[in-house]
């Protein structure tokens, strides 16, 4: 590896850290618990689409501030008096903006949980493609205790990710889970202390930095066809395998294989 390189940012409620290809994005509002209000949901979604342009950048890594929190929810304080159409657009926007835009994203995206990740701010976690968890993580979705449910596609991705039964379950009660919970039934792929959590996503995008960026997009719009009603996976498959033979990142990883060296992918 290259020497490192940090560049460092900060808008009002994010900060962002460029680690050589690595963009590890911090939700900075540690006094609300890292709460999802109106402007850090501009913020994320501003970043996330000037990540997306810049090549540079080959994977994500989303964690919130301080040792308490990841993401506490949305921030109840700002719907406290809405509407129902104003309730409609707080969710359309938000899966628009951040939860399924993170999904679709063409660039790994990992949560790094680093405490409380519960409503929104779970939701946030399971939109991304890989969830870490510190051993202190606590994780649910809460919003039936406040007499609404979860909006930013809380009830679908938690039934994908852990089975109805068990999504039933944590939504209907509104219990938290621990990270060892969470890690037994499959809602995160690994847990380590909170001192580690960083380095065990960055071993992980490691590893996304060495191969093909187009391949990768093309895995990840895959995946993500399969659970989409309108879709069938295999045949979008069939068809994203195909392409994969026009790029030059396969031209280079065939190359590096018969060559026996390593790739070294144009990411185009
Ligand atoms: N929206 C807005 N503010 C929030 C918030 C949220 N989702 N979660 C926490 N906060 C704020 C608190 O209001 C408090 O602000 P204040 O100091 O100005 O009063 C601050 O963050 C610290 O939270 P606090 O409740 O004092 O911490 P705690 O350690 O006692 O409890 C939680 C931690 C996470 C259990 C508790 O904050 C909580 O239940 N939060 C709401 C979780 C939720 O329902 N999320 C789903 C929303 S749809």
């Amino acid at each position: 590896m290259t020497a490192e390189m940090t560049i460092e940012m900060t808008v009002e409620n994010i900060k962002t850290e460029l680690q050589n290809d690595v963009l590890i994005v911090t939700i900075n509002r540690p006094d609300k618990l890292n709460a999802l209000n109106r402007q850090t949901i501009e913020e994320l979604h501003e970043i996330l689409v000037d990540a997306e342009n810049n090549k540079a950048i080959h994977a994500l890594i989303i964690t919130g501030s301080g040792n308490k929190a990841f993401v506490a929810g949305a921030d109840i304080s700002e719907f406290a008096n809405f509407s129902v159409e104003e309730g409609k657009q707080l969710s359309s926007i938000g899966h628009f903006k951040i939860f399924n835009f993170i999904e679709n994203y063409s660039k790994p995206v990992i949560a790094a949980v680093n405490g409380f990740a519960l409503g929104g701010g779970l939701e946030l976690a399971m939109a991304c493609h890989i969830r870490v968890a510190s051993n202190n993580a606590k994780m649910g979705l809460p919003e039936v205790s406040l007499g609404v449910i979860p909006g930013y596609g809380g009830t679908q991705r938690l039934a994908q990710l852990v089975g109805k039964g068990k999504a039933f379950e944590m939504i209907v009660t509104a219990d938290m889970i621990t990270a060892d919970d969470a890690y037994k039934w499959g809602l995160v792929n690994y847990i380590t202390t909170q001192e580690e959590l960083l380095n065990k996503c960055l071993e992980i995008t490691t590893k996304i930095s060495t191969k093909s960026p187009v391949a990768i997009r093309a895995a990840i719009k895959v995946i993500n066809s399969g659970y989409n009603t309108k879709q069938n996976g295999y045949e979008v498959e069939i068809e994203e395998f195909g392409k994969s033979f026009a790029s030059k990142d396969f031209k280079e990883g065939v190359a590096a294989f018969l060559e026996k060296r390593k790739a070294n992918f144009p990411g185009n």
